[in-house]
């Protein structure tokens, strides 16, 4: 875009916002099953809109100028804390946000005679390691069982070392929707003289309802011994606009550490309660509207349908010839896969998730990593109870063509040329140039892309190397290089 030189209509404007996103997926509806929660009630989320509309401008940077902030925030955390067993909270931006206070606080607070360090299952989510890596922690990750995905503590306390300030248990981890023996693990870590976060970004507002509503929830929350704070996101099941989570401490001491103050300047004072500074208190607004329009009694008649559509998916899931859903999850996240991975009848998982596309449906590939092979992601929400049928006909469908189709065949020598590429020496230019020739987009916006070539090169990879490969592709993505 170029800057124009007049300032334009806005119908004008707003009319070119909804043509920028004619290839956007949908947010509302059911059939995008990540990214999105919709709650199905169109009027909840054009209240929190107009909600957030009203506090876009007020800044939270000083919340002694803007007073409004602080008692909305008490409402939001406090409701957080009554929900989830007390506690201590952050409004923040996001579960990466909260991971990265819990993170600090913990740093903080229990100074270590080494370098400080991190325990988390391998099934934690990856803001745990972005958090050591801001943060300057090491990480211990240690694995999970391959059929429940649940770490044991024993493998949690083998890992703690006098340098440990933090233990991670996830309720539930997102990749196949189980809680970790959350008691078990904040014992251990107790025992250990070790603080102990849970990570609740997608489950704590989820799983209290689900209980209610007649699941079999394990503990998790800050009630349970050892547990010493807890990531709780808004924007997920809190039905809430995007920017909205919540971190509770156990304490208002760990909490303090996890706020930062600087008076090394000649501006004003800094008084930061979050990674951010400056920011707006729309989403706060938007979080508080979506608790006041729902209440209770929504969040628990959302939970009642969530559970019935999960169960009823895990269940059609398991009815289609040769797949099988991951481990047996305790929330509203199903993960599924072929039963005989690589087997001569296996349908191809990433080719799956282009064959769903092209139906209309969003199913989000999850690539192979730790002994757990490449699968398919799909998070239940409030409006998927309506379409669960036309999901399983469009799984079944998508099974059925991926069979047909065959596993990705990937150009000989690709996977080595690509893992053996020199990434310091190859421009981005160079990069979208060789991308092109395997034939992935980096332009974005194309509609429909097939990503199975993509995503079977990834899965071919080391880690290490599909980060590499990943950041390079943002980077091209972002910069005027890519080819037109
Ligand atoms: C278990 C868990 N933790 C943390 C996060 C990170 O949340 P965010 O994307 O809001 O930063 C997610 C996101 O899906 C999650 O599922």
């Amino acid at each position: 875009m170029s800057l124009p030189e007049k300032g334009r209509d806005i119908e004008d404007v707003l009319a070119e916002i909804g043509r920028l996103r004619e290839d956007d997926l949908p947010v509302r509806g059911g059939q995008v099953t990540a990214y999105v929660y919709d709650t199905g009630r169109p009027e909840v989320h054009e209240a929190a809109a107009r909600a957030y509309f009203e506090m876009l401008e007020v800044n939270t940077l000083d919340p002694t100028a803007f007073p409004s902030v602080v008692e909305m925030e008490r409402q939001v955390v406090g409701a957080v804390a009554g929900l989830l067993g007390g506690g201590h909270g952050v409004f923040t931006s996001g579960g990466t946000e909260s991971i990265m206070l819990a993170v600090k606080a913990a740093r903080d607070s229990r100074p270590v005679p080494g370098r400080p360090r991190l325990v988390l299952p391998v099934t934690a989510h990856p803001a745990f390691h972005k958090a050591a890596h801001y943060l300057g922690v090491a990480v211990d990750a240690v694995p999970v069982d391959p059929v429940t995905f649940r770490t044991s503590p024993a493998a949690v306390e083998a890992a703690i070392t006098p340098d440990t300030v933090l233990v991670v248990a996830s309720a539930p981890s997102y990749p196949q929707g189980v809680v970790d023996p959350i008691t078990e693990i904040a014992a251990t870590a107790a025992a250990r003289g070790v603080l102990c976060h849970v990570d609740a970004c997608v489950g704590g507002w989820l799983l209290p309802w689900l209980r209610e509503a007649g699941a079999q929830v394990p503990p998790f929350d800050m009630s349970v011994p050892g547990v010493t704070s807890l990531s709780c996101d808004l924007h997920k099941f809190g039905y809430a606009p995007k920017g909205a989570s919540v971190v509770l401490f156990a304490d208002p001491a760990l909490r303090r550490a996890a706020y930062f103050a600087s008076a090394s300047w000649p501006g004003y004072t800094i008084i930061n309660a979050t990674v951010q500074s400056s920011k707006s208190a729309g989403p706060l607004g938007g979080a508080w509207a979506t608790m006041q329009a729902l209440g209770r009694d929504g969040y628990l008649e959302l939970g009642r349908t969530t559970l019935a559509a999960a169960r009823r998916l895990r269940e059609g899931v398991a009815a289609i010839d040769g797949l099988r859903v991951f481990g047996d999850p305790d929330s509203a996240l199903v993960a599924f896969g072929p039963d005989d991975p690589g087997g001569q009848d296996a349908p191809d998982v990433f080719v799956m998730a282009d064959e769903a596309r092209r139906r209309g449906w969003f199913l989000q590939p999850q690539l192979s990593y730790a002994g757990i092979p490449a699968n398919l992601h799909v998070t239940v929400t409030g409006v998927t109870l309506r379409g669960v049928e036309a999901m399983l006909e469009v799984i079944a469908e998508s099974a059925a063509a991926a069979r047909r189709r065959g596993p990705v065949e990937l150009p000989e020598g690709l996977v080595e040329l690509v893992a053996g590429l020199d990434l310091d020496t190859l421009d981005d230019a160079a990069f979208a140039e060789l991308a092109a020739a395997v034939g992935a987009d980096l332009r974005g916006g194309s509609g429909q892309p097939e990503m199975a070539v993509v995503n079977a090169v990834l899965d071919a990879l080391p880690a290490g190397r599909r980060e590499a490969v990943l950041v390079r592709f943002l980077s091209v993505l972002y910069s005027s290089t890519a080819p037109a």
